[in-house]
């Protein structure tokens, strides 16, 4: 039986995307597969050249893959093999860049009717009020509607852009980098107001960034780029707890990797000591043990997976320590707890505990093979 919902808004298969330049062929984007459902907030995250611009724009039509399938609601977009290729104004999407992109001698107002007026957009002008002012309460700009772009902040600003691509109601919302020019505190204002206008329009949306907490608040699911490949697609949880691989996991931050083996199902051998661990790996391995899932105490909390060390160093990070542990196997632990007092644990000889479940397991013929294809 067909599954309608697993029938994506966006359909992506075996797109691929080179760039030539001087020193020779760029592979931007590499068999990426994709489906993403209707409404569905999807967010692109990966580090700096990783080909996250590159796929949003084979998405909008402002540039070409090599090869591959691309469609929207059921419509064939792009294909390589037939030669199909819509124009970017006939696959009604809206988009917001990182660079606000508002027209400083308009006012908010114009900024956000402009779209309405002209072009492959164009509404009746009866009822351009209420579909420009609908859109600016959206986005809560709608007492500001006269005033000129220009004294607005960069926050109202990326708002008015956002309101300009949701008033032409469009199929999908591409946005990249949209937060990149503020400031921490507005990122997490705007972020947050993106989220509530997207969810109440009920618009598809697909978001690129690098910042990982950006990612896994924005969401529902999420795509890990490296390297012009799709490593990991799953919801934020699923892929922060779950790592597919040591460059996904790497990628949420300082990790301590061991080297180990299994021969014993569910236990590796590691220089650390024997941990338990649910993986069902066997043989040679990377282990890998991320600093938040250590849980530190003064007294030993059971035997499995409990490792004796002393504080070596400590550093206040506000809402969290951040530990230095030398372990009496000689192996030195990153750890971060959430902790109030500062000065408490230099120096003292404390239990690392790890939940068996936290461990995570790859093996290590893997691990090379990623690395080598990375
Ligand atoms: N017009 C271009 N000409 C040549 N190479 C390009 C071009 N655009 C992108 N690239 C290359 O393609 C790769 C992917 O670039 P892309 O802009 O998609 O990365 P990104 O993930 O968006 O990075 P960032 O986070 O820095 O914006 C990079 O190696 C980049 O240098
Ligand atoms: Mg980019």
């Amino acid at each position: 039986m067909r599954d309608e919902r697993k029938i994506g808004m966006i359909q992506l298969s075996g797109l691929h995307k080179d760039f030539h330049v001087k020193e020779g062929a760029v592979a931007a984007l590499r068999d990426i597969n994709l489906s993403i459902a209707e409404k569905e907030f999807f967010v692109l995250l990966g580090p700096s050249g990783s080909g996250k611009s590159t796929l949003l724009r084979c998405i909008a039509g402002i540039e070409d893959p090599d090869g591959g399938t691309m469609s929207l609601g059921g419509r064939v977009m792009f294909s390589g093999k037939t030669g199909i290729r819509v124009p970017p104004e006939g696959r009604q999407l809206g988009m917001v860049f990182q660079s606000y992109a508002v027209w400083p001698h308009l006012s908010v107002y114009e900024n956000v009717a402009l779209p309405l007026r002209y072009g492959a957009n164009r509404i009746d002008p009866k009822q351009l009020k209420e579909r420009v002012m609908s859109a600016l309460e959206l986005v809560q700009l709608e007492k500001l509607a006269q005033r000129p772009v220009p004294f607005l902040s960069g926050g109202q600003q990326q708002r008015v852009a956002l309101a300009r691509a949701l008033a032409i109601k469009p199929k999908v919302l591409l946005m990249d980098e949209p937060l990149s020019n503020l400031d921490a505190r507005l990122r997490e204002e705007v972020r947050q107001q993106i989220r509530t206008a997207t969810r109440e329009v009920g618009v598809t949306v697909v978001y690129v960034t690098h910042d990982r907490e950006e990612a896994l608040a924005l969401a529902d699911k999420m795509a890990v780029m490296h390297q012009g490949r799709i490593m990991q697609i799953g919801e934020p949880d699923e892929v922060y707890h779950q790592p597919v691989n040591p460059i996904v996991a790497d990628f949420f931050g300082e990790m301590n990797w061991l080297d180990g083996n299994i021969a014993k199902p569910g236990v590796v051998s590691t220089a650390l000591g024997d941990i338990a661990t649910q993986s069902t790996a066997t043989g040679s391995v990377k282990v890998g043990l991320r600093p938040s899932n250590i849980n530190v105490t003064d007294v030993q909390h059971g035997a499995v997976n409990a490792f004796a060390g002393k504080v070596t160093d400590e550093i206040f990070l506000g809402e969290q320590l951040q530990f230095k542990i030398a372990t009496a196997s000689g192996i030195s632990l990153d750890v971060r707890q959430a902790q109030r007092a500062r000065h408490r644990w230099l120096g003292r000889q404390v239990w690392c505990h790890v939940d068996p479940q936290d461990v995570l397991v790859y093996p290590a013929v893997e691990v090379s093979s990623q690395m080598q294809a990375a």
